[in-house]
């Protein structure tokens, strides 16, 4: 949902913010821009597409000492050149990058700019307009921008540059990420430590409504009151290759093929010899709670459905998955002990984050499980727990989804231990995990086999069916989302039991369908219903568990206890959707009219 950075006090401050563009690449890929001051001279070069358009464009005299960049995901205006980023003041005096959304944009036009033409569509050029007038009026630029910002509603993470003193820059930020990384002699912003993780380790994190100075040599943060505010810089310990491709084509593929190292991960950071490793205190307040409420987006909510078994089964306790955007508008009539649970990749999912504001303002406690522990919903809520899975950069998720269900099983196993559940101390976690990692990897060992399904199943149709029962099912969801979402196939997941009652409909001779059968106390109905589409002249391909194989099966898991087989049973389907993707000569990782980090309602 758009990445911004800014830099000051480097003679390379192009090579700069290019470098961290390409890096926030995965917010947004509709446009980007950056504008670059130093030596007399200033620069804004603007490109639609990617990031390398970008580059193409910036010459080797595009230099300077301080400049802003941005990479855009399109939500007010098309990708244009005139609506991307940074926008420009009328009178040439200000130049603005911006991350969110201004609600009231239209208003404030309205009211302050009636003589203002735009140029664009966007509401940050009302912003860049407005800062510029206050600026006029008289005001300084620090002033000028305090006063917009008390205007404005919304989210915004801006980066702002004032023409006439290229030896400041501004930063502000509400409900967006925004992160100050400090520099030798320099200094920078970013969207995600990621971008900057090769210029710095040392960051200072943001509150909303704070407003930043930045020089060459100094920081200084301001309350929205215009107080100074101290803040301890943290250590961010990201390895930079950590955040390349390496040898793999594309991210998607490296990231599925780190599920079982991150598996093991989970283990060593969750463990320590026999015992589980978690916050007594969190373990005290899930104790206390009388029902768990798991709130995600997307593949997170599918995690979350994984969650929902594993909670109840293990930890005894009553446990639902809610979609977020759902939730915060129609939530229902809540437990009188209620506990919450933020399952989030990014940890800046703005429909998460609209119910934890909720959640907070009436002091429910809640956890915030997310890969990325400077986000906002870790700092937000009560607790908050890493998934570890390492940047996750492709845009269709993978090795989070799996590092979720894996830290949910921990906690689940942990809890129901806290709490003498019988069937905790007989889930023997991390055997099962170990087994899971080693099955992950045997699966992307077939990974050839994988691609030839792939093609007989995939190659032309235009849409497709997966298909299974219980946790089955909820991998069925996550399979149709990630074919979907990279290889542009109408596809729907579906409890298996519940095709019959209408769907069964639409199978025509050859339609796709996909049976997912790992639990043996539904494994039997599972297969019936595959036939029922056989029989109407649909196209199966059954992924098995290994002790319920039959002859003619497609794809065999191997062995795992069936609350944890999502671990398995999504490798292949990871696998089914790249190829399909790749295949159909699509951008694996950067697929249309999506971005990674869902940070607008
Ligand atoms: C799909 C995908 C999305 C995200 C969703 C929530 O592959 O990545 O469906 O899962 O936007 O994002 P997070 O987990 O960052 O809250």
């Amino acid at each position: 949902m758009c990445g911004i950075v800014g830099v000051i006090g480097r003679e390379d401050a192009s090579t700069v913010l290019l470098h961290g563009l390409s890096k926030l690449e995965y917010r947004g890929y509709d446009s980007a821009g950056l504008y670059v001051n130093g030596a007399g001279q200033d620069y804004l070069v603007k490109r639609v597409g990617r990031i390398q358009a970008l580059k193409d464009a910036v010459g080797p005299e595009v230099q300077g000492t301080m400049g802003i960049g941005h990479t855009r995901w399109a939500t007010n205006g098309e990708p244009t050149v005139a609506n991307a980023h940074p926008h420009q003041s009328q009178d040439g005096r200000f130049y603005l990058v911006h991350n969110g959304v201004i609600t009231n944009a239209a208003k404030l036009k309205q009211t302050y700019l009636q003589n203002v033409t735009l140029a664009s569509q966007t509401d940050t050029e009302v912003v860049v307009q407005l800062i510029a007038l206050f600026a006029q009026e008289g005001l300084s630029a620090k002033a000028a921008l305090r006063k917009t910002l008390s205007l404005l509603e919304g989210s915004y993470a801006f980066a702002l540059a004032d023409r006439t003193a290229p030896d400041i820059l501004y930063a502000a930020k509400k409900q967006s990420p925004l992160l100050v990384g400090l520099g030798n002699g320099f200094n920078v912003i970013a969207s995600d430590a990621m971008a900057m993780i090769d210029q710095t380790h040392q960051f200072l994190e943001l509150n909303d409504g704070e407003l930043v100075t930045l020089t060459a040599q100094a920081v200084t943060i301001e309350d929205a009151a215009g107080t100074p505010v101290k803040r301890d810089p943290i250590t961010i310990e990201l390895d930079a290759q950590e955040t390349e491709k390496g040898a793999y084509p594309y991210y998607m593929l490296k990231e599925v093929s780190e599920q079982p190292a991150v598996m093991r991960r989970l283990l060593r950071r969750y463990t320590k010899g026999a015992s589980l490793q978690f916050d007594v205190k969190l373990l005290a307040a899930l104790k206390d709670a009388d029902q768990l409420y798991i709130v995600a987006a997307g593949t997170s909510y599918h995690a979350g459905l994984v969650g929902q078994a594993l909670f109840e089964q293990l930890a005894g306790v009553r446990t639902t998955a809610f979609l977020a955007s759902e939730f915060a508008y129609h939530q229902p009539l809540l437990s009188q002990k209620p506990f919450f649970i933020f399952l989030t990749q990014s940890g800046e999912t703005a429909d998460l984050r609209q119910v934890l504001v909720q959640i907070n303002a009436k002091n429910l406690p809640s956890l915030t499980m997310t890969n990325v522990l400077t986000a906002t919903l870790a700092r937000e809520a009560t607790f908050a727990l890493d998934l570890a899975a390492g940047p996750e950069i492709a845009v269709a998720s993978t090795k989070a989804y799996t590092a979720q269900v894996a830290l949910e099983a921990l906690l689940a196993k942990a809890l129901g231990a806290a709490k003498g559940q019988a069937a905790a101390k007989a889930f023997d976690v991390e055997h099962e995990l170990s087994l899971a990692a080693t099955g992950q990897q045997a699966l992307i060992d077939q990974q050839s086999a994988i691609h030839e399904l792939a093609k007989e199943m995939f190659a032309t149709t235009r849409n497709a069916f997966f298909i299974g029962r219980g946790t089955d099912y909820y991998v069925s969801l996550e399979s149709a989302l990630k074919l979907k979402e990279i290889s542009y196939v109408q596809a729907e997941g579906f409890a298996a039991g519940e095709l019959k009652h209408g769907t069964i409909a639409l199978i025509e001779p050859g339609t796709p369908v996909v049976a997912i059968i790992t639990d043996p106390t539904t494994a039997a109905r599972t297969r019936s219903n595959a036939e029922e589409v056989e029989a109407r002249g649909g196209k199966v391909l059954r992924i098995v568990a290994e002790s319920l194989a039959e002859p003619g099966d497609d794809l065999i898991v191997p062995a795992l206890n069936p609350l944890l087989s999502p671990l398995l049973t999504i490798v292949p389907a990871q696998l089914l959707a790249y190829y399909t993707s790749l295949d159909r000569g699509y951008d694996v990782d950067r697929p249309r009219n999506l971005a990674k980090s869902v940070t607008v309602e």
